[in-house]
């Protein structure tokens, strides 16, 4: 098929990378109305789009990056939907170089946000609106309605919001779509969820595997107990696949599915991102870290082939009251994924501080009850805490949450305590208990550390019952200290 040329054709908004979350977000642009010009490095791309989508969708196909330009209403906005990385660059470089001050790019891809800082810092000097844009749900979000997380200025908020919160998922009538902050922002936030997503989906593995493992279930079956847990406070989209994933058979065995797929989890990177920035910013989000980790040890394959023969010195595992265990597993997901909620947040909290950007928490959490991978229904009593309290010093602080991880603990406690007897690694939920404790701690043995560092490398200390810093001379008769 060859494409016709654009003419003196004009479109609302293109699309350049026809990938399928390019072409889907395209697809759902042309379904609500919009005249979509689309584009993508190789026409042969362009053409198959046309040939599967041109007669439903309103698209003006172009085969070059000056055709794709020329046909869009000023001021422009051109959705990038490539790989992250050079390929974003080398399109946002090709499009602004042919771009007019007041025209709009938007990086829709999975952008590292300092990235987006710099194209936006660069392309603000030109005159242009750069938005990073985090874009969630998948290829079914993309199309039918997805969570979209726009970073960048509000001029460039007020052209594309319209669109957008048209084209995103609702719920009770609200589109989830809402201005994040100022540059990047969005993507800021966006790599955040999917560093919570990465801990939601690992609290769920580890329900899975102590279902498994303490009581023998097989997947069908723990599919019924998750499909159970689902219609109540836990309901998710992530708990929702879970459920169909487990009860997916294997068509060449007859196997339960997961059960011929290889325990070794991919990544493509966001968690490591999520994990890092918060070292950075000195952010406990150990939830997030560990569920990253949990992938990578799953994928360490030769030092787990090397581990095979290790011994476990632990008791087999029988447990006596199946329904007790099984409700205290739930507890402890739902307290172990609160727990990541609530460290996402924190560290959405310490950038906005650190980058001057002022985020809506209670409106970030809205637009994550639709549309992207983990919406939920406790983001709605999330929202609720946000509003009620902008302040908050963590969620885990406002009173409902406070007081249902509360009752959650007696079951959490159990079960981190049994898992790690009968040898069952439970990464998040153990670490996340261990922070619970240590944030709820009065006093910490960061007292000794602090000693310690103070003795090797006169770090100096503060005290608690003066002000400023102090030193011990501990070479000295005496130990005297001094005021540093
Ligand atoms: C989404 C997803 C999406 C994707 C990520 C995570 O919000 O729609 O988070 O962005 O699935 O790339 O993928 P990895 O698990 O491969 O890191």
């Amino acid at each position: 098929m060859s494409l016709p040329a654009p003419g003196n054709a004009s479109a609302d908004i293109g699309v350049t990378g026809m990938g399928v979350m390019g072409s889907n977000l395209a697809r759902n642009l042309a379904r609500n109305g919009h005249r979509v010009a689309i584009h993508n490095r190789s026409v042969e791309r362009t053409e198959q789009v046309m040939a599967a989508h041109g007669a439903q969708a309103r698209f003006l196909p172009t085969t070059s990056m000056e055709e794709f330009v020329a046909c869009l209403e000023r001021p422009r906005v051109a959705l990038v939907m490539v790989q992250a990385g050079q390929a974003t660059d080398d399109v946002i470089d090709d499009l602004a170089s042919r771009m007019e001050p007041g025209d709009i790019i938007v990086d829709c891809g999975n952008s590292l946000f300092t990235d987006t800082r710099r194209r936006e810092a660069r392309l603000r000097e030109q005159g242009l609106h750069f938005v990073g844009c985090g874009v969630s749900g998948g290829e079914e979000g993309a199309l039918w309605g997805p969570s979209i997380m726009p970073g960048g200025s509000q001029e460039s908020y007020d052209r594309l919001g319209p669109m957008f919160e048209k084209i995103a998922a609702k719920v009770d009538g609200e589109p989830c779509c809402t201005r994040i902050g100022a540059d990047g922002a969005g993507h800021f936030v966006k790599m955040v969820h999917n560093g919570i997503e990465y801990a939601d989906m690992q609290v769920i593995g580890e329900a899975y595997h102590l279902l498994r493992s303490a009581l023998g279930l097989e997947p069908a079956a723990i599919a019924d107990v998750f499909a159970q847990w689902n219609s109540g406070e836990l309901d998710s989209y992530l708990l929702e696949i879970t459920v169909e994933v487990l009860r997916q058979v294997d068509p060449r065995t007859g196997r339960p599915l997961v059960d011929v797929i290889l325990d070794a989890a991919g990544q493509k990177g966001t968690g490591v991102w999520t994990t890092q920035v918060a070292l950075d910013l000195g952010v406990p989000v150990t939830g997030i870290a560990e569920a990253t980790f949990a992938r990578a040890l799953s994928s360490s394959l030769p030092q787990r082939v090397a581990a095979q023969t290790f011994a476990a010195g632990s008791r087999s595992w029988r447990v006596t009251d199946a329904d007790t265990f099984i409700e205290d597993v739930r507890q402890a997901l739902y307290a172990s994924k609160l727990i990541a909620y609530s460290q996402g947040l924190g560290e959405i909290r310490a950038a906005a501080l650190e980058y001057g950007w002022e985020i809506d928490l209670a409106a970030l959490a809205r637009i994550w009850r639709g549309g992207c991978i983990i919406r939920a229904r406790f983001l709605g009593e999330i929202a609720r805490a946000c509003d009620t309290d902008p302040d908050l010093p963590l969620l885990l602080a406002d009173d409902f949450f406070a007081t249902r991880v509360a009752a959650a603990l007696p079951s959490w406690r159990r079960v981190v305590s049994d898992a790690a007897l009968h040898g069952v690694p439970t990464p998040v939920f153990s670490s996340s208990l261990a922070y619970y404790d240590g944030i709820r701690t009065s006093r910490l043995p960061a007292c000794l550390i602090q000693g310690q560092r103070d003795f090797f490398g006169a770090h100096t200390y503060r005290r608690i019952d003066d002000e400023g810093t102090f030193h011990t001379r501990w070479a000295e008769p005496g130990r005297p200290e001094v005021k540093a």
